[in-house]
């Protein structure tokens, strides 16, 4: 891909502001950062990007305002890797997250994988640059390594000062009611497995008492026992998945466990505005990672039935909303002039996914593919929007290929930090 940086692409509009606006206080010069990613948006599902039956105004008015890329990709149809992409600016497969196996996210809170500790977020090297970072909503990027809370992958340990929200990522058991997606198929497995046994002990029962075989009593008990025990490992463990996997933390503490989705978004939209109200006088960088609308769907009574596209178009019109709040909060402030926001999603929607109602997943317009389809376009095709009042130009559209590792190089060199040096980077200069 014959890559420009969106880094030498708001570069240039930055030197040419800078040479009207003469500013030498250095921390005039370093703006805010608002990166706000959806989970499993498609490009398709949004107004400016061509949809005209659900209404995204906020979202749409950020692209009026400000700088619309039309092509641009995630690194990854998958969130765990993607996101990995995103915070190192480098492929997944560079941080040991780019799996080529069945299972390429992260699956359980408690498993010992995620971001290594050794690499570098774009966090990191703006804490250096005197930024105060914070992460609010989902992590999915690991929790600990060796013991259950050295918390050697948490947000607190990859640059960011604050972290409120998942750890893991919404999936459908976080619902109560819900079947336990996750390990779906390995579940209906089990449950073969345990029918089968349930075969063998029942003959073996008919054959003791019909007098064909010569089996002791005790044995027999003893079968059922280990049955019945062989049962409830099956049952156990994914009757607590919603309290391993779908925990609210405040840093590094579980403040809900399991979390109540219910109260969720404004919880969410609450801990965003006041850390920007809180930082408002310093550089920062907020990360507004949205579980939505990854299923299961969640939807506030405001929202609820409202869009013409069922319960995943009300979805889209709330996280419309979220991205509206969020922009006024720094209008309130009076940080537009100061404030870099972006707007894009993980990767492309998921057309498999329905329920009883139907699909309930993201389009991606004309690309073909989504979620989880590894070489098809629709699943790395996201929406990548900028603003930044009277520093990009607006209104305008880049054409050219950009990629959401750009966005490492991008912010750093933004805050006027060092890129590192001992690795490969996407980018090159
Ligand atoms: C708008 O989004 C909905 C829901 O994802 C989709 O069904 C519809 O086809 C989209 N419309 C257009 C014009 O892309
Ligand atoms: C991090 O450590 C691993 C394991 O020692 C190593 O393979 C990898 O190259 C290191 N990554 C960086 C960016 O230093």
């Amino acid at each position: 891909m014959a890559h420009i940086s969106l880094r030498q692409l708001l570069g240039l509009f930055i030197l040419t502001v800078q040479s009207r606006s003469v500013t030498n206080a250095e921390d005039a010069t370093k703006p805010n950062f608002i990166l706000m990613m959806v989970d499993d948006l498609g490009i398709g599902d949004i107004g400016c990007y061509g949809n005209d039956t659900i209404r995204t105004p906020n979202i749409d008015r950020l692209a009026k305002e400000g700088v619309k890329l039309t092509q641009h990709v995630a690194a990854a149809p998958l969130c765990t890797p993607s996101r990995a992409a995103f915070m190192t600016g480098r492929h997944a497969l560079r941080s040991g997250l780019g799996s080529t196996g069945r299972v390429q996210v992260i699956l359980f809170l408690g498993a010992s994988g995620g971001l290594p500790p050794n690499e570098t977020t774009f966090a990191k090297l703006l804490q250096k640059q005197g930024y105060t970072t914070g992460i609010v909503g989902k992590w999915h990027l690991g929790v600990s390594c060796k013991s259950r809370n050295d918390h050697c992958h948490h947000p607190n340990s990859h640059g960011f000062d604050y972290f409120y929200g998942l750890p893991f990522t919404l999936f459908n058991g976080c619902k109560p009611g819900n079947s336990a997606d996750v390990l779906g198929d390995l579940q209906e497995l089990l449950w073969h497995i345990f029918m089968l046994l349930a075969l063998a002990v029942l003959t073996l029962i008919t054959a003791k008492i019909t007098g064909i075989l010569e089996i002791s009593s005790r044995m027999l008990v003893f079968l059922v026992v280990v049955y019945i025990l062989g049962f409830l490992t099956w049952y156990i463990p994914f009757a607590f998945l919603q309290t391993w996997n779908c925990i609210l933390m405040r840093n590094q503490d579980v403040v809900e466990q399991p979390a109540n989705l219910d109260t969720l978004t404004e919880k969410l939209m609450k801990e965003a505005e006041q850390f920007v109200e809180r930082n408002q006088n310093r550089p920062f960088l907020l990360f507004l990672s949205l579980p939505h609308v990854h299923t299961p769907l969640f939807i506030s009574k405001q929202f609820a039935g409202k869009s013409k596209h069922g319960l995943y178009g009300d979805n889209v019109e709330e996280v419309d909303w979220m991205i509206g709040r969020m922009v006024k909060t720094v209008e309130k402030l009076k940080l537009s002039e100061r404030t870099l926001m972006y707007f894009t999603s993980d990767h492309g929607g998921d057309i498999w996914i329905s329920d009883s109602h139907g699909h309930i997943g993201g389009w991606n317009g004309i690309y073909r593919g989504g979620k989880n389809m590894a070489g098809w376009e629709g699943g790395i095709r996201v929406p990548g929007i900028f603003r930044w009042t009277n520093r990009l130009p607006a209104g305008k559209i880049v054409n050219e290929p950009t990629s959401l590792m750009d966005i490492f190089p991008t912010v750093v060199n933004l805050a006027g930090g060092q890129l590192p040096n001992d690795r490969l980077v996407l980018v090159t200069h």
